[in-house]
């Protein structure tokens, strides 16, 4: 049995995190989408409509194996209560690689949990939580990018 945990802001979650989120689901028995909690930096939404965000739209997959949790302080310590082995990442460009190496290997020293790197589906390689909001804050349609739910979640949010 090998849990995964894929972890990351998600403020909000996008297409580009959901077609990770299948991939992750497809590859192993169990997977964990962690939503840090971070005290430092306020987000655009609470960590609870962040996770109810991701639930919502996990719930459109064809997937039983995924489930949504918040998370502080070190992911390696999360993944240990989780009894999770394996780290999952999208990339979307050589700049994330290269950010992303020293992390999992940062990781693997402090834990020996291995980090696994996907590729993001070319469709959405260009897509991130904060360009979506930025381009959604000035009045921009976000909706091919995004979830429903967040699409209709960011419009009342930035209802001009
Ligand atoms: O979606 P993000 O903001 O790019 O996700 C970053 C995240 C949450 C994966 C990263 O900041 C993280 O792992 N934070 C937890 C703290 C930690 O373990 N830091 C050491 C990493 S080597």
């Amino acid at each position: 049995m090998t849990r995964a945990v894929f972890p990351g802001s998600f403020d909000p979650v996008t297409n580009g995190h959901l077609d990770i989120v299948a991939r992750a689901a497809a590859a192993f028995d169990e997977v964990v989408v962690a939503v840090l909690v971070n005290e430092a930096k306020r987000g655009v939404f609470s960590v609870a409509d962040r996770i109810a965000l991701i639930d919502a739209s996990v719930a459109q997959l064809a997937v039983t194996n995924v489930r949504t949790q918040s998370f502080e302080g070190l992911l390696v310590d999360f993944c240990r209560t989780q009894e999770a082995t394996v780290i999952v990442k999208g990339v979307r460009a050589p700049a994330d690689v290269d950010y992303e190496l020293a992390m999992a290997s940062m990781n693997r020293a402090l834990s020996g949990v291995d980090t696994v790197l996907l590729p993001t589906s070319p469709q959405w390689s260009f897509v991130s939580s904060s360009l979506v909001k930025e381009v959604a804050r000035l009045g921009g349609d976000v909706s091919a990018f995004v979830p429903h739910q967040v699409d209709v979640s960011l419009r009342k949010r930035f209802a001009r």
